[in-house]
């Protein structure tokens, strides 16, 4: 990992909330001294909010504490905070929030909200020293290639999206439609080995890419084929869709660096395509470990310590929650 150290000890402690995950680390110039996580159990009945929310107000108290005493500090040690103001499910989002909120209030310390995608964008550049990537990005709500723009401010242009769901919900549905286990992302892949293909609807428009008309065509594909044959090619049609988009944006900017980050990034099969379509346009092709991809704190530390390096004002009054926060509507300023 990259580490600059300035001579000054400082420590920012981020708080990770958007989702099943409850997470919270803690940086230090730009190293992360401490990253650790609880994930609520989603079952078979996926994620139900207020539930999810409950889990996360009962662990968070005692998750902070295992991640001071990770790096030996107490709370006093921090110097500022950090917490996701979205996008993500609101009730657990709110838990972050509070919690956030009342440490910056009780100990007087600077609050940073983190928009959820920068993040995990941030954390990959900044472990391969890396200033102006092509990204793509895939969650279980969101798919979307970016890059770094300058007008009308800094901030990540979204050269192409989903127009319907992320890839990572549409693997999960079609894992829940085939009563597949939990994990359902790599349950698929799992289930996928070794399969055949079936022709499946591959929907892209330029830079853009839908997944239902897909989901629905392999979810009917179960009732008349093997469903290793229907998993494989629904993995092969989705990520192929992905890396097509990809490739123009990847020639459309220019760019010789692209970073495969979010939930979906700890997919093997993607990382592969990615990587031989990288290779094949000379452009370095970077994946953090899947610890930063799967849903993190230290994630959120990072960034928020960037703003505090960088002057942002940490102003209380832009310290809400936005389920919806788009990655395009904030201003990078570092
Ligand atoms: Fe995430």
């Amino acid at each position: 990992m990259v580490s600059v150290y300035l001579g000054v000890f400082m420590a920012v402690l981020g708080i990770e909330s958007s989702a099943h995950t409850l997470g919270i680390g803690i940086a230090d110039h730009g190293r992360i001294v401490a990253n650790v996580k609880r994930m609520y159990d989603v079952g078979d009945r996926g994620m139900i909010p207020s539930k999810v929310a409950d889990f996360h107000a009962k662990n968070i108290g005692r998750l902070m504490k295992e991640a001071l005493q990770h790096c030996g500090l107490g709370i006093g040690d921090i110097d500022a905070i950090g917490y996701t103001k979205g996008p993500g499910i609101g009730s657990c989002l709110r838990i972050g929030q509070l919690a956030a909120l009342a440490l910056s209030e009780r100990y007087r310390l600077p609050l940073y909200d983190v928009n959820h995608a920068v993040a995990h964008i941030e954390i990959t550049k900044h472990m391969f020293g890396l200033s102006d990537p092509l990204v793509l990005y895939v969650s279980g709500g969101n798919s979307q290639i970016l890059a770094i723009e300058e007008e009308p401010y800094r901030h990540y242009h979204v050269y192409g999206e989903t127009f319907d769901i992320g890839v990572g919900n549409m693997l999960d549905s079609f894992a829940r439609s085939a009563r597949l286990d939990p994990a359902w992302g790599s349950t698929v892949a799992k289930v996928a080995e070794g399969g055949s293909y079936v022709e499946l609807p591959y929907t892209v428009k330029g830079m853009d890419f839908t997944f239902t008309g897909l989901l629905t065509s392999a979810m009917k594909a179960l009732k008349t084929r093997d469903l290793k044959d229907v998993a494989y090619s629904l993995q092969e049609t989705a990520f192929s869709m992905l890396c097509e988009a990809t490739e123009r944006a990847l020639l459309l900017k220019g760019k010789k660096e692209l970073i495969l980050c979010g939930g979906v990034a700890q997919s093997k099969r993607l990382r592969e395509m990615l990587d031989i379509m990288a290779a094949s346009h000379n452009a370095k092709f970077c994946v953090a470990p899947n610890e930063f991809n799967a849903d993190n704190g230290a994630m959120i530390a990072l960034v928020a310590e960037k703003m505090l390096e960088a002057g942002v004002k940490a102003r209380i009054e832009r310290c809400t929650i936005n389920q919806k926060y788009r990655i395009d509507s904030v201003r990078i300023e570092w």
